[in-house]
């Protein structure tokens, strides 16, 4: 996520297809899930997928979408996109679903999780959905959104014209994270098990 360096200066990065890395490891005791990148999420989750020219311009595209979204105040609704996609997506290839999402990546409980354990919701994807949905930042989170391709991840990216959809979103009631509606098309229902038990 934006996070630790200002919003506008990482989405100029992106834009220039530059991609910042944290410039601190995490604790043994954080191998499975910390909230702040540091460089082996950034490293080994986020730059393998750079080399893929299609999933590059979608964050080249990402990054010139948050500079726009900043002049809407919409930065936390377009923020709610990258953390489905770029942090926590899953992908549907050759019949079975992957990861691909950074923050999955670079988690090996939260990989197991969000291919295996029946507690999260998996949604197919669709962009208006996501950006109504609230996410965890406290732990594994409880719905991830699937896409079909990262060439139609970037085309509903570059071809959908933002302003339009954050008049509508104005008009939306957020989605809580374990929320399935009854318009969502579903790989999987979850049972929630998991985040019930650590309340
Ligand atoms: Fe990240």
């Amino acid at each position: 996520m934006p996070g630790l360096v200002p919003d506008a200066v990482f989405f100029d990065h992106l834009a220039n297809r530059r991609f910042v890395a944290g410039n601190f490891i995490r604790r043994p005791d954080q191998l499975d899930y910390l909230q702040e990148p540091d460089v082996f999420h950034d490293v080994f989750g986020h730059v393998p997928l750079l080399a893929d020219p299609v999933y590059a311009d979608y964050m080249q595209a990402y990054g010139e979408g948050g500079l726009r979204s900043l002049r809407f105040g919409a930065l936390h609704k377009l923020a709610r996109l990258y953390w489905y996609t770029v942090e926590f997506g899953l992908i549907e290839e050759a019949g079975e679903l992957r990861l691909f999402g950074a923050g999955i990546v670079s988690s090996h409980g939260e990989s197991r999780f969000a291919l295996d354990d029946p507690s999260p919701n998996r949604i197919a994807f669709d962009l208006l959905r996501v950006m109504r949905t609230n996410y965890r930042i406290d732990d594994y989170q409880q719905s991830y959104f699937v896409i079909p391709s990262f060439e139609a991840l970037l085309k509903a990216t570059v071809e959908t014209d933002f302003a339009p959809v954050y008049a509508a979103l104005e008009g939306l009631e957020d989605v809580a994270a374990d929320a399935v509606l009854p318009q969502d098309r579903l790989f999987t229902r979850g049972t929630q098990a998991y985040a019930r038990d650590r309340r």
